[in-house]
């Protein structure tokens, strides 16, 4: 057998997407060029590792078994990497970091200052929803994940730092909008605008009516919190997004937050990583960043040395 690690690599890639044009751009390699890779890797091993069936690729039996060996080979390097980071400090090394879309409104400027201390640390983010980011903590390709809910699903260790309230928003011309202290029970004569499937504000917002016993209209189905707003502001119903998605909107009185009873819901940002895992000294130094700082550095207030800590198993 003459593979290399790269093949491995751009397999492991490949198979985790289904897909080579996404596997392409996640490796800043052309498709072409990761076609290539899996023909090789496919000549030395001497089997098939994808079929195509329709526009669909699927892994063959052989290749669900080469991408178990894989990832063990990935990962145990990666530990290597680890371990020899931990070795030599903070000087360089790797930070994966996969976030919840809401979250990427504040997560720039977080890495910003991180890396501006650590100039030597190369970050890669993801920004992808819950259910990608389940699967990446379980496939363990990642070192931590931001989201705004601990994973029941599986074992791991789940952080507080910041606040995420989630309120509810509206056009300044609604009816609604210069009113004080709205029933919640009001809110039935609305239209909401939601989320996709699979995203976290969407799940909260779902239990928290069901919590009530009260039944929302809901209206179209908007896949991202920019739609979101541009839809609320072209009047076609209410948003219950994260405060931290509408700051600029509230600055340009583009939209506003709407005063009912029992709002904002008050949800937490959790850094999360599977329970067991070695961390990296990079990992470990984001992580401690973020426990300490990444509120103070939103806020525009000082660090806090306590934050509230949740394990879940
Ligand atoms: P989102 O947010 O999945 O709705 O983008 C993350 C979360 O609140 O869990």
């Amino acid at each position: 057998m003459h593979l290399t690690l790269r093949q491995l690599k751009v397999f492991e890639s490949v198979a985790r997407h289904l897909n080579y044009t996404r596997a392409a751009e996640e490796l800043f390699l052309t498709q072409p060029a990761v076609s290539m890779q899996v023909k090789l890797l496919e000549e030395s091993l001497g089997v098939a590792l994808f079929e195509q069936l329709g526009k669909r690729v699927h892994l063959t039996e052989a290749g669900r078994e080469v991408l178990g060996y894989a990832r063990a080979v990935t990962q145990q390097l990666d530990e290597l990497e680890n371990v020899l980071n931990r070795l030599k400090g903070l000087g360089g090394g790797k930070l994966r970091i996969s976030v919840a879309t809401t979250a990427n409104y504040f997560i720039p400027t977080l890495l910003g200052t991180f890396s501006r201390r650590y100039p030597g640390v190369t970050v890669s983010l993801d920004v992808t929803n819950r259910e990608s980011l389940l699967q990446q903590l379980s496939d363990n390709t990642v070192d931590l994940v931001i989201m705004g809910q601990p994973p029941a699903e599986l074992d791991a260790e789940a952080d507080a730092f910041m606040e995420n309230p989630l309120v509810i928003v509206a056009p300044p011309e609604h009816p609604l909008a210069n009113r004080k202290k709205i029933p919640l029970k009001r809110l039935q004569d609305e239209v909401f605008l939601v989320r996709e499937p699979g995203s976290g504000t969407r799940i909260a917002m779902e239990r928290f009516f069901a919590e009530r016993e009260m039944h929302v209209k809901t209206g179209m189905e908007v896949g991202s919190n920019e739609a979101i707003k541009q839809s609320v502001q072209a009047g076609l119903g209410l948003g219950l997004l994260s405060r931290a998605t509408i700051e600029q909107e509230l600055t340009l009185k583009r939209l506003v937050v709407l005063d009912v009873a029992e709002f904002p819901i008050m949800r937490h940002w959790y850094i999360v990583h599977r329970s067991g895992k070695r961390l990296s000294t990079v990992a470990q130094a984001f992580k401690t960043f973020m426990l300490k700082e990444a509120r103070a550095l939103i806020d525009g207030k000082t660090p806090s040395p306590s934050s509230s800590k949740r394990r879940r198993h």
